[in-house]
Protein backbone atom coordinates (compact mmCIF):
# COMPACT_ATOMS: atom_id res chain seq x y z
CA UNK A 1 0.00 0.00 0.00
CA UNK A 2 1.01 3.90 -0.66
CA UNK A 3 3.69 5.22 1.45
CA UNK A 4 4.76 7.93 -0.15
CA UNK A 5 3.67 11.58 0.58
CA UNK A 6 1.52 11.89 -2.24
CA UNK A 7 -2.44 10.19 -2.30
CA UNK A 8 -2.40 8.50 -5.88
CA UNK A 9 -5.48 10.28 -8.02
CA UNK A 10 -8.22 8.76 -9.30
CA UNK A 11 -8.79 9.84 -12.78
CA UNK A 12 -11.93 11.70 -13.60
CA UNK A 13 -13.00 15.24 -13.84
CA UNK A 14 -16.04 14.26 -11.75
CA UNK A 15 -17.14 10.66 -10.41
CA UNK A 16 -20.30 11.31 -8.78
CA UNK A 17 -21.71 9.72 -11.49
CA UNK A 18 -19.40 6.40 -11.02
CA UNK A 19 -20.14 6.34 -7.51
CA UNK A 20 -24.05 6.02 -7.86
CA UNK A 21 -23.52 3.45 -10.51
CA UNK A 22 -20.75 1.16 -8.66
CA UNK A 23 -22.14 1.73 -5.29
CA UNK A 24 -20.83 -0.21 -2.70
CA UNK A 25 -17.37 -0.95 -4.67
CA UNK A 26 -16.56 2.68 -5.54
CA UNK A 27 -13.92 3.08 -2.98
CA UNK A 28 -12.89 -0.58 -2.48
CA UNK A 29 -12.37 -1.02 -6.49
CA UNK A 30 -9.79 2.73 -6.55
CA UNK A 31 -8.00 1.37 -3.59
CA UNK A 32 -7.30 -1.59 -5.10
CA UNK A 33 -6.56 -0.21 -8.53
CA UNK A 34 -4.30 2.13 -7.26
CA UNK A 35 -2.94 0.00 -4.68
CA UNK A 36 -3.02 2.36 -1.77
CA UNK A 37 -5.78 2.63 1.37
CA UNK A 38 -6.19 6.74 0.79
CA UNK A 39 -6.27 8.25 -2.70
CA UNK A 40 -7.89 11.37 -3.94
CA UNK A 41 -11.10 11.69 -6.30
CA UNK A 42 -13.49 14.37 -7.09
CA UNK A 43 -17.45 14.12 -6.00
CA UNK A 44 -20.05 16.46 -6.22
CA UNK A 45 -17.93 19.41 -8.29
CA UNK A 46 -14.96 19.07 -4.87
CA UNK A 47 -11.83 17.70 -4.47
CA UNK A 48 -12.50 14.02 -1.84
CA UNK A 49 -10.16 12.27 -0.12
CA UNK A 50 -11.29 8.38 0.58
CA UNK A 51 -10.11 6.26 3.16
CA UNK A 52 -10.02 2.29 3.96
CA UNK A 53 -9.10 -0.05 6.50
CA UNK A 54 -8.03 0.36 10.20
CA UNK A 55 -5.82 3.10 10.20
CA UNK A 56 -8.18 5.60 8.22
CA UNK A 57 -10.87 4.92 10.52
CA UNK A 58 -8.73 5.71 13.11
CA UNK A 59 -7.73 8.74 11.66
CA UNK A 60 -11.56 9.73 10.54
CA UNK A 61 -12.81 8.59 14.35
CA UNK A 62 -10.44 11.33 15.60
CA UNK A 63 -12.87 14.26 16.91
CA UNK A 64 -10.16 17.11 16.70
CA UNK A 65 -8.95 16.45 13.34
CA UNK A 66 -13.08 16.15 11.48
CA UNK A 67 -16.21 17.79 11.80
CA UNK A 68 -19.28 16.81 10.34
CA UNK A 69 -21.20 20.29 9.32
CA UNK A 70 -21.51 20.31 5.98
CA UNK A 71 -20.17 16.90 5.26
CA UNK A 72 -23.83 15.57 3.76
CA UNK A 73 -24.91 16.27 1.04
CA UNK A 74 -28.58 18.46 1.16
CA UNK A 75 -30.02 15.61 -0.72
CA UNK A 76 -28.85 12.79 1.89
CA UNK A 77 -29.98 15.02 4.58
CA UNK A 78 -33.61 15.75 2.88
CA UNK A 79 -34.60 12.10 2.60
CA UNK A 80 -32.37 10.16 5.50
CA UNK A 81 -30.84 12.28 8.24
CA UNK A 82 -33.06 15.82 8.35
CA UNK A 83 -31.75 19.39 7.47
CA UNK A 84 -29.26 19.38 10.72
CA UNK A 85 -30.01 16.92 12.85
CA UNK A 86 -27.32 14.93 15.51
CA UNK A 87 -25.52 13.89 12.29
CA UNK A 88 -24.38 17.11 11.30
CA UNK A 89 -23.67 18.56 14.71
CA UNK A 90 -20.18 19.03 16.37
CA UNK A 91 -18.47 20.21 19.33
CA UNK A 92 -20.46 21.02 22.73
CA UNK A 93 -23.88 20.56 20.72
CA UNK A 94 -23.03 16.92 19.67
CA UNK A 95 -22.12 16.07 23.16
CA UNK A 96 -25.06 17.21 24.54
CA UNK A 97 -27.67 15.89 22.13
CA UNK A 98 -25.73 12.70 21.77
CA UNK A 99 -26.59 12.28 25.92
CA UNK A 100 -30.08 11.87 24.36
CA UNK A 101 -29.85 9.61 22.09
CA UNK A 102 -27.54 7.14 24.09
CA UNK A 103 -29.88 7.15 27.39
CA UNK A 104 -32.62 6.58 25.55
CA UNK A 105 -30.82 3.94 22.80
CA UNK A 106 -28.11 2.26 25.06
CA UNK A 107 -30.28 1.49 28.14
CA UNK A 108 -30.70 -2.09 28.57
CA UNK A 109 -33.49 -2.03 29.94
CA UNK A 110 -35.52 -0.30 27.07
CA UNK A 111 -33.60 -2.36 24.97
CA UNK A 112 -35.65 -5.41 26.39
CA UNK A 113 -38.93 -3.11 26.35
CA UNK A 114 -38.45 -3.19 22.53
CA UNK A 115 -37.29 -6.83 22.10
CA UNK A 116 -40.38 -7.98 23.98
CA UNK A 117 -42.55 -6.04 22.01
CA UNK A 118 -40.97 -7.08 18.57
CA UNK A 119 -41.12 -10.84 19.58
CA UNK A 120 -45.05 -10.64 20.56
CA UNK A 121 -45.92 -9.02 17.33
CA UNK A 122 -43.64 -11.76 15.43
CA UNK A 123 -45.01 -14.56 17.20
CA UNK A 124 -48.89 -12.91 16.16
CA UNK A 125 -47.77 -12.33 12.67
CA UNK A 126 -46.65 -16.16 12.47
CA UNK A 127 -50.29 -17.31 12.61
CA UNK A 128 -51.66 -14.83 9.71
CA UNK A 129 -48.47 -15.94 7.59
CA UNK A 130 -50.23 -20.06 8.15
CA UNK A 131 -52.74 -18.30 5.84
CA UNK A 132 -50.29 -16.59 3.45
CA UNK A 133 -49.71 -18.24 -0.05
CA UNK A 134 -46.24 -16.64 0.47
CA UNK A 135 -44.91 -14.18 2.94
CA UNK A 136 -42.15 -11.66 1.71
CA UNK A 137 -39.76 -11.48 5.16
CA UNK A 138 -38.65 -7.61 3.63
CA UNK A 139 -42.24 -6.60 3.72
CA UNK A 140 -43.90 -8.11 6.59
CA UNK A 141 -40.18 -7.00 8.30
CA UNK A 142 -40.66 -3.41 7.84
CA UNK A 143 -44.38 -3.21 9.15
CA UNK A 144 -44.02 -5.15 12.13
CA UNK A 145 -41.08 -3.32 13.03
CA UNK A 146 -42.24 -0.12 12.22
CA UNK A 147 -45.38 -0.56 14.13
CA UNK A 148 -43.05 -2.16 17.20
CA UNK A 149 -40.83 1.02 16.52
CA UNK A 150 -44.12 3.45 17.17
CA UNK A 151 -45.30 1.62 20.01
CA UNK A 152 -41.87 1.44 21.77
CA UNK A 153 -41.32 5.39 21.64
CA UNK A 154 -44.76 6.00 22.89
CA UNK A 155 -47.01 6.44 19.96
CA UNK A 156 -48.65 3.06 19.04
CA UNK A 157 -50.31 2.99 15.81
CA UNK A 158 -53.54 1.70 14.92
CA UNK A 159 -53.98 -1.51 12.10
CA UNK A 160 -54.81 0.38 9.25
CA UNK A 161 -51.83 3.25 9.72
CA UNK A 162 -48.73 1.07 9.98
CA UNK A 163 -48.86 -0.43 6.41
CA UNK A 164 -48.27 3.59 4.80
CA UNK A 165 -46.36 4.54 7.99
CA UNK A 166 -43.90 2.00 7.27
CA UNK A 167 -43.27 2.69 3.63
CA UNK A 168 -42.52 6.33 4.20
CA UNK A 169 -39.87 5.30 6.53
CA UNK A 170 -38.39 2.78 3.99
CA UNK A 171 -38.71 5.62 1.25
CA UNK A 172 -36.59 7.73 3.50
CA UNK A 173 -33.97 4.52 3.61
CA UNK A 174 -34.04 3.89 0.34
CA UNK A 175 -33.97 6.96 -1.82
CA UNK A 176 -31.18 8.79 -0.66
CA UNK A 177 -28.57 7.31 -3.10
CA UNK A 178 -31.18 7.63 -5.77
CA UNK A 179 -32.10 10.12 -8.13
CA UNK A 180 -35.60 11.39 -10.34
CA UNK A 181 -38.98 10.08 -8.71
CA UNK A 182 -37.22 7.66 -6.54
CA UNK A 183 -35.08 10.11 -4.45
CA UNK A 184 -38.61 12.90 -4.48
CA UNK A 185 -40.91 10.13 -2.75
CA UNK A 186 -38.23 9.47 -0.21
CA UNK A 187 -38.35 13.67 0.26
CA UNK A 188 -41.96 13.49 0.67
CA UNK A 189 -42.19 10.73 2.75
CA UNK A 190 -39.90 12.44 5.32
CA UNK A 191 -41.92 15.84 4.91
CA UNK A 192 -45.29 13.99 5.53
CA UNK A 193 -43.47 12.28 8.79
CA UNK A 194 -41.84 15.25 10.02
CA UNK A 195 -45.15 16.74 10.20
CA UNK A 196 -47.07 14.32 11.74
CA UNK A 197 -44.77 14.34 14.16
CA UNK A 198 -44.30 18.02 14.63
CA UNK A 199 -48.15 17.87 15.42
CA UNK A 200 -47.56 15.20 17.92
CA UNK A 201 -44.76 16.92 19.97
CA UNK A 202 -46.94 19.88 19.75
CA UNK A 203 -49.57 18.06 21.75
CA UNK A 204 -47.43 16.58 24.10
CA UNK A 205 -45.77 19.93 25.28
CA UNK A 206 -48.98 21.26 25.42
CA UNK A 207 -50.60 18.28 27.71
CA UNK A 208 -53.06 17.56 24.94
CA UNK A 209 -51.76 13.95 24.45
CA UNK A 210 -50.64 12.48 27.63
CA UNK A 211 -47.38 9.44 27.65
CA UNK A 212 -45.19 8.11 29.92
CA UNK A 213 -42.37 10.08 31.17
CA UNK A 214 -39.98 7.76 29.67
CA UNK A 215 -41.18 6.77 26.60
CA UNK A 216 -38.82 8.42 24.03
CA UNK A 217 -41.73 10.10 22.91
CA UNK A 218 -41.81 12.46 26.08
CA UNK A 219 -37.97 12.37 26.63
CA UNK A 220 -37.31 14.11 23.26
CA UNK A 221 -40.38 16.38 23.41
CA UNK A 222 -38.91 17.54 26.49
CA UNK A 223 -35.37 17.76 26.25
CA UNK A 224 -33.91 21.49 26.39
CA UNK A 225 -30.83 22.70 24.48
CA UNK A 226 -29.43 25.40 26.54
CA UNK A 227 -32.46 25.63 28.41
CA UNK A 228 -34.78 25.81 25.40
CA UNK A 229 -36.86 22.92 24.33
CA UNK A 230 -36.07 21.90 20.45
CA UNK A 231 -38.09 23.75 18.00
CA UNK A 232 -40.86 21.37 17.04
CA UNK A 233 -39.49 20.64 13.59
CA UNK A 234 -36.20 19.88 14.74
CA UNK A 235 -37.98 17.53 17.68
CA UNK A 236 -39.68 15.68 15.21
CA UNK A 237 -36.09 15.16 13.16
CA UNK A 238 -34.65 13.50 15.91
CA UNK A 239 -37.69 11.55 16.91
CA UNK A 240 -37.20 10.28 13.12
CA UNK A 241 -33.92 9.38 13.59
CA UNK A 242 -34.66 6.70 16.29
CA UNK A 243 -37.96 5.60 14.53
CA UNK A 244 -36.54 5.30 10.89
CA UNK A 245 -33.41 3.52 11.76
CA UNK A 246 -35.32 0.85 13.59
CA UNK A 247 -37.01 0.24 10.69
CA UNK A 248 -33.93 -0.03 8.60
CA UNK A 249 -32.99 -3.06 10.93
CA UNK A 250 -35.39 -5.14 8.47
CA UNK A 251 -32.53 -5.06 5.69
CA UNK A 252 -30.20 -6.65 8.00
CA UNK A 253 -33.37 -9.28 9.36
CA UNK A 254 -33.60 -9.95 5.50
CA UNK A 255 -29.72 -10.59 5.20
CA UNK A 256 -29.97 -13.28 8.03
CA UNK A 257 -32.39 -15.14 6.26
CA UNK A 258 -30.51 -15.14 3.01
CA UNK A 259 -26.95 -16.27 5.57
CA UNK A 260 -29.35 -18.76 7.23
CA UNK A 261 -30.13 -20.11 3.33
CA UNK A 262 -26.92 -19.47 2.28
CA UNK A 263 -25.11 -21.21 4.97
CA UNK A 264 -27.31 -24.24 6.29
CA UNK A 265 -24.91 -26.12 8.01
CA UNK A 266 -24.71 -23.25 10.52
CA UNK A 267 -28.19 -23.54 11.28
CA UNK A 268 -27.93 -26.51 13.95
CA UNK A 269 -25.57 -23.82 15.77
CA UNK A 270 -28.99 -21.29 15.78
CA UNK A 271 -31.20 -24.01 16.85
CA UNK A 272 -29.12 -25.10 19.87
CA UNK A 273 -29.87 -20.91 20.62
CA UNK A 274 -25.96 -20.56 21.82
CA UNK A 275 -25.80 -17.35 22.79
CA UNK A 276 -22.48 -16.66 22.09
CA UNK A 277 -22.82 -17.83 18.67
CA UNK A 278 -25.63 -15.73 18.00
CA UNK A 279 -23.90 -13.23 18.70
CA UNK A 280 -21.49 -14.65 16.37
CA UNK A 281 -23.72 -14.75 13.71
CA UNK A 282 -25.15 -11.39 13.83
CA UNK A 283 -22.02 -9.57 13.95
CA UNK A 284 -20.86 -11.54 10.46
CA UNK A 285 -23.83 -10.90 9.04
CA UNK A 286 -23.60 -6.68 9.84
CA UNK A 287 -19.64 -7.43 8.28
CA UNK A 288 -20.11 -9.74 5.29
CA UNK A 289 -23.55 -7.81 3.87
CA UNK A 290 -23.47 -4.86 2.57
CA UNK A 291 -25.99 -1.73 3.97
CA UNK A 292 -24.40 1.60 5.26
CA UNK A 293 -21.88 2.18 2.17
CA UNK A 294 -19.48 5.08 3.71
CA UNK A 295 -19.46 8.01 5.68
CA UNK A 296 -18.33 11.26 5.38
CA UNK A 297 -16.24 14.33 7.08
CA UNK A 298 -15.01 17.57 6.28
CA UNK A 299 -11.14 18.43 8.31
CA UNK A 300 -11.69 20.41 11.10
CA UNK A 301 -8.12 22.46 10.99
CA UNK A 302 -5.35 22.01 8.34
CA UNK A 303 -3.22 18.36 9.69
CA UNK A 304 -0.44 16.74 7.56
CA UNK A 305 -1.23 12.68 7.81
CA UNK A 306 1.60 10.66 5.89
CA UNK A 307 3.41 13.78 4.50
CA UNK A 308 0.09 14.72 3.09
CA UNK A 309 -1.87 17.90 3.48
CA UNK A 310 -5.22 18.01 4.85
CA UNK A 311 -6.67 21.52 4.19
CA UNK A 312 -9.77 22.54 6.11
CA UNK A 313 -12.88 21.87 4.81
CA UNK A 314 -11.84 18.94 2.25
CA UNK A 315 -14.19 15.83 2.27
CA UNK A 316 -12.82 13.16 3.68
CA UNK A 317 -14.95 9.24 3.12
CA UNK A 318 -14.43 6.45 5.24
CA UNK A 319 -15.46 3.09 3.35
CA UNK A 320 -17.39 0.70 5.50
CA UNK A 321 -18.20 -1.80 3.25
CA UNK A 322 -14.14 -1.79 2.49
CA UNK A 323 -12.90 -1.62 5.67
CA UNK A 324 -15.42 -4.69 6.59
CA UNK A 325 -14.09 -7.02 3.87
CA UNK A 326 -9.88 -5.66 4.13
CA UNK A 327 -7.91 -8.54 3.69
CA UNK A 328 -5.59 -6.59 6.57
CA UNK A 329 -8.03 -7.15 9.41
CA UNK A 330 -10.05 -10.41 8.09
CA UNK A 331 -8.77 -13.23 6.99
CA UNK A 332 -11.00 -14.36 3.78
CA UNK A 333 -13.46 -11.27 4.39
CA UNK A 334 -15.73 -12.97 1.63
CA UNK A 335 -16.25 -16.06 3.38
CA UNK A 336 -19.18 -15.69 5.81
CA UNK A 337 -17.97 -17.10 8.83
CA UNK A 338 -19.43 -16.16 12.47
CA UNK A 339 -16.79 -18.00 14.28
CA UNK A 340 -14.62 -15.33 13.21
CA UNK A 341 -15.88 -12.89 16.19
CA UNK A 342 -14.94 -15.80 18.72
CA UNK A 343 -11.29 -15.64 17.50
CA UNK A 344 -10.15 -11.97 18.53
CA UNK A 345 -12.30 -8.88 20.16
CA UNK A 346 -12.29 -6.22 17.80
CA UNK A 347 -11.32 -2.73 18.32
CA UNK A 348 -13.72 0.27 17.35
CA UNK A 349 -11.97 1.09 13.89
CA UNK A 350 -11.55 -2.04 12.17
CA UNK A 351 -15.60 -3.49 12.68
CA UNK A 352 -17.66 -0.65 11.78
CA UNK A 353 -20.78 -1.60 10.07
CA UNK A 354 -22.32 1.16 12.06
CA UNK A 355 -19.79 3.65 12.04
CA UNK A 356 -16.61 3.30 14.20
CA UNK A 357 -14.80 5.65 17.56
CA UNK A 358 -16.20 6.41 20.71
CA UNK A 359 -20.37 6.89 20.75
CA UNK A 360 -20.06 9.96 23.35
CA UNK A 361 -17.14 11.84 21.91
CA UNK A 362 -18.09 10.81 18.23
CA UNK A 363 -20.89 9.99 15.96
CA UNK A 364 -21.20 6.21 16.22
CA UNK A 365 -24.62 4.77 15.95
CA UNK A 366 -25.82 4.72 18.99
CA UNK A 367 -28.95 2.02 18.07
CA UNK A 368 -25.82 -0.79 17.39
CA UNK A 369 -27.37 -2.68 20.27
CA UNK A 370 -31.04 -2.45 19.41
CA UNK A 371 -29.89 -3.85 16.32
CA UNK A 372 -28.04 -6.75 17.64
CA UNK A 373 -30.98 -7.20 20.26
CA UNK A 374 -34.05 -7.33 16.84
CA UNK A 375 -31.56 -9.28 14.88
CA UNK A 376 -31.20 -12.32 17.35
CA UNK A 377 -35.09 -11.79 18.62
CA UNK A 378 -36.11 -12.47 14.59
CA UNK A 379 -33.42 -15.39 14.42
CA UNK A 380 -34.47 -17.25 16.89
CA UNK A 381 -38.21 -16.86 15.89
CA UNK A 382 -36.95 -17.85 12.36
CA UNK A 383 -35.33 -20.75 13.35
CA UNK A 384 -36.58 -22.22 16.37
CA UNK A 385 -40.20 -20.18 16.48
CA UNK A 386 -41.81 -21.32 12.42
CA UNK A 387 -40.92 -24.14 9.78
CA UNK A 388 -41.41 -22.84 5.86
CA UNK A 389 -40.70 -24.11 2.24
CA UNK A 390 -38.96 -21.59 -0.01
CA UNK A 391 -40.02 -20.94 -3.91
CA UNK A 392 -37.95 -20.26 -6.54
CA UNK A 393 -36.93 -16.87 -6.59
CA UNK A 394 -33.84 -13.87 -7.11
CA UNK A 395 -32.61 -14.03 -4.24
CA UNK A 396 -29.08 -12.01 -5.38
CA UNK A 397 -28.24 -8.71 -4.35
CA UNK A 398 -26.44 -5.85 -6.27
CA UNK A 399 -23.76 -4.34 -5.08
CA UNK A 400 -24.27 -1.36 -7.32
CA UNK A 401 -27.10 0.10 -5.91
CA UNK A 402 -27.09 1.47 -2.23
CA UNK A 403 -28.89 0.35 -0.37
CA UNK A 404 -29.60 -2.75 -1.65
CA UNK A 405 -31.48 -5.91 -0.74
CA UNK A 406 -32.17 -9.10 -2.16
CA UNK A 407 -33.98 -9.05 -5.10
CA UNK A 408 -36.98 -11.00 -3.88
CA UNK A 409 -37.07 -9.52 -0.66
CA UNK A 410 -36.81 -13.32 0.78
CA UNK A 411 -40.26 -15.22 0.38
CA UNK A 412 -41.33 -17.98 2.09
CA UNK A 413 -43.97 -20.59 1.98
CA UNK A 414 -46.72 -23.31 3.47
CA UNK A 415 -45.38 -21.50 6.83
CA UNK A 416 -46.39 -23.43 10.34
CA UNK A 417 -45.75 -22.54 13.66
CA UNK A 418 -43.16 -24.91 15.33
CA UNK A 419 -45.24 -26.51 18.54
CA UNK A 420 -42.77 -25.60 21.44
C1 LIG B 1 -30.12 -0.81 10.87
C2 LIG B 1 -28.88 -0.83 11.12
C3 LIG B 1 -28.10 0.43 11.29
C4 LIG B 1 -27.06 0.84 10.53
C5 LIG B 1 -26.44 0.13 9.34
C6 LIG B 1 -26.63 2.11 11.08
C7 LIG B 1 -25.55 2.82 10.60
C8 LIG B 1 -25.14 4.01 11.13
C9 LIG B 1 -24.00 4.76 10.66
C10 LIG B 1 -23.03 4.30 9.57
C11 LIG B 1 -23.94 5.88 11.38
C12 LIG B 1 -22.94 7.03 11.18
C13 LIG B 1 -21.71 6.84 12.00
C14 LIG B 1 -20.80 8.02 11.80
O1 LIG B 1 -21.25 9.09 11.39
O2 LIG B 1 -19.61 7.90 12.01
C15 LIG B 1 -25.06 5.90 12.27
C16 LIG B 1 -25.36 6.94 13.12
C17 LIG B 1 -26.52 7.00 13.84
N1 LIG B 1 -27.44 6.00 14.03
FE1 LIG B 1 -27.36 4.18 13.19
N2 LIG B 1 -27.42 2.44 12.13
C18 LIG B 1 -28.33 1.45 12.30
C19 LIG B 1 -29.27 1.36 13.29
C20 LIG B 1 -29.60 2.38 14.14
C21 LIG B 1 -30.64 2.35 15.12
C22 LIG B 1 -31.48 1.10 15.42
C23 LIG B 1 -30.72 3.58 15.67
C24 LIG B 1 -31.66 4.11 16.71
C25 LIG B 1 -32.60 3.42 17.29
C26 LIG B 1 -29.71 4.41 15.04
C27 LIG B 1 -29.50 5.74 15.31
C28 LIG B 1 -28.43 6.45 14.83
C29 LIG B 1 -28.18 7.86 15.18
C30 LIG B 1 -29.05 8.75 16.04
C31 LIG B 1 -26.97 8.18 14.56
C32 LIG B 1 -26.26 9.54 14.60
C33 LIG B 1 -25.20 9.49 15.69
C34 LIG B 1 -24.35 10.74 15.77
O3 LIG B 1 -24.32 11.50 14.79
O4 LIG B 1 -23.72 10.94 16.81
N3 LIG B 1 -29.06 3.65 14.12
N4 LIG B 1 -25.76 4.76 12.12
Amino acid sequence: MNSQNTIPKDKGIDNTLKLLTEGYLFIKNRGEKLNSDIFETRLLGQKAICLIGEEGSRLFYNPELFIRSGAAPKRVQKTLFGINAIQATDGEKHLHRKELFMSLLMNPERIEDLAKIFRDKLSRAAAQWEEAEEVVIFEEMKNIICSSAFQWVGLPLKDDEIKAKAQNFIDMIYSFGSVGPKYWKGKKARCREELFLQRIIKKVRLGELICHSSSPLYVVSSYKEEEEELPEAMAAIELINIIRPIVAISTFITFSCLAIYEYPALRRELRLKNEDYYEYFVQEVRRFYPFAPFVGARVKKDFIYRGVNFTQGTLVILDIYGTNHDPKIWSNPYEFNPLRFRAKERNKYSFIPQGGGDYLKGHRCPGEEITLELMKVFIDFFVNGIEYKLPKQNLSYNLHKIPTLPESGFIICTVRKKKT
